[in-house]
């Protein structure tokens, strides 16, 4: 958790007693907790004294160890993916139970921790703007944790995915079927000569005015430009703006309803969660130095 507002140098690690469930609640043992960028920024900025110590994280994946009155479906011993759920950076957690997804056998523990957030939001990235097959669809930040999931399940609708990145990443997102290209001087150019005949929809997850910008001139209707990072210049320039903040859709029944799909992709192969590093619980502060770089491939991990 954050003791104090700043750097991940305010993190630490607390022993209490999490207790039995209540009603509509269960306990779970984790085994791997999605890093996300928003868990880093939460207590970055000075705010309110009463929050602290903060609790982080909303995703993890772990097996049940105890089962609250009026929880129909669930046992002890099932293994489970809990999103959107507080506090996931622990060795034992209180869920409700409408955060459950079962965790498909074949997925392993880090990966099942993973998928969910940004799993949710690249889905509803591209529900929002009625991506669908024979679409030409511009990824800003492909290689990041939303966009390898963007860039992926894009493909999987049948879509034509052009994808933002640094070269590093180029032959990673290649083997997703996905052309790469180099953000930065001269994108709109660059983007232009691969695609000639237009772009039909740009999802910006990345949050910068290049990404806007490029976006604005190619894609004609706005309602076909998501963002989930650039909420300064989303609502003034009419495009879509998702996600937790002012003005923002939550889509929380998209991303509700988006749950079991990933599970299933995830499970049968079909859609990969790329970890690029495991950390355990005590060095939870070495990955948000990590992902507060703005330049990680992936998903970062958390082991208890
Ligand atoms: N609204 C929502 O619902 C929601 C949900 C999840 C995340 N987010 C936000 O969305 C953003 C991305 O999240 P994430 O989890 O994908 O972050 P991440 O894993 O840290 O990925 C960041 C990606 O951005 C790329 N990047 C960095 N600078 C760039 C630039 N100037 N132009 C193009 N790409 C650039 C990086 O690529 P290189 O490594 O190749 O440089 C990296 O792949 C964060 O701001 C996060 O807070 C919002």
């Amino acid at each position: 958790m954050a003791a104090g507002y700043g750097g991940p140098e305010n993190l630490r690690v607390e022993e209490f007693e999490v207790g039995e469930p209540g009603s509509g609640q269960l306990r779970i043992s984790v085994r791997g907790v999605g890093v996300n960028a928003y868990d880093a920024k939460v207590y970055a900025t000075p705010g309110d004294p009463a929050r602290l110590p903060m609790p982080l994280g909303s995703e993890a994946a772990g097996v049940i160890t105890a089962v609250g009155r009026d929880v129909a479906g669930w046992s002890e011993g099932d293994e489970v993916i809990a999103f959107r759920t507080s506090g996931a950076y622990a060795s034992d957690l209180m869920v409700a139970v409408h955060a459950l997804t079962a965790k498909p056998p074949s997925l392993g523990w880090p990966e099942a921790g993973a998928l969910m957030l940004t799993g949710a939001a690249a889905w509803h990235s591209l529900e929002s703007t009625r991506t669908r097959e024979g679409d030409t669809v511009l990824v800003h930040g492909a290689a990041g944790g939303v966009g390898l999931m963007a860039v992926q399940l894009a493909r999987l609708r049948g879509a034509r995915v052009i994808g933002t990145t640094s070269p590093r990443n180029d032959d990673l997102l290649r083997g997703l079927g996905v052309e790469p290209v180099a953000y930065g001087d001269g994108l709109l150019e660059r983007v232009r000569s691969l695609a000639p005949e237009g772009v039909d929809v740009a999802l910006d997850l990345v949050g910068t005015d290049e990404a806007m910008d490029v976006s604005l001139a190619l894609v004609a209707d706005r309602m076909r430009i998501a963002t989930i990072a650039n909420f300064a210049r989303a609502p003034r320039e009419g495009v879509l703006l998702l996600g937790n903040g002012p003005g923002a859709d939550p889509g929380v029944e998209v991303r509700d309803a988006a749950r079991p799909e990933l599970a299933r992709l995830a499970g049968d192969g079909s859609l990969r969660v790329f970890v690029r590093s495991t950390y355990p619980l005590d060095d939870a502060a070495d990955a948000h130095r990590q992902i507060l770089t703005g330049h990680t491939t992936g998903k970062l991990v958390l082991l208890p």
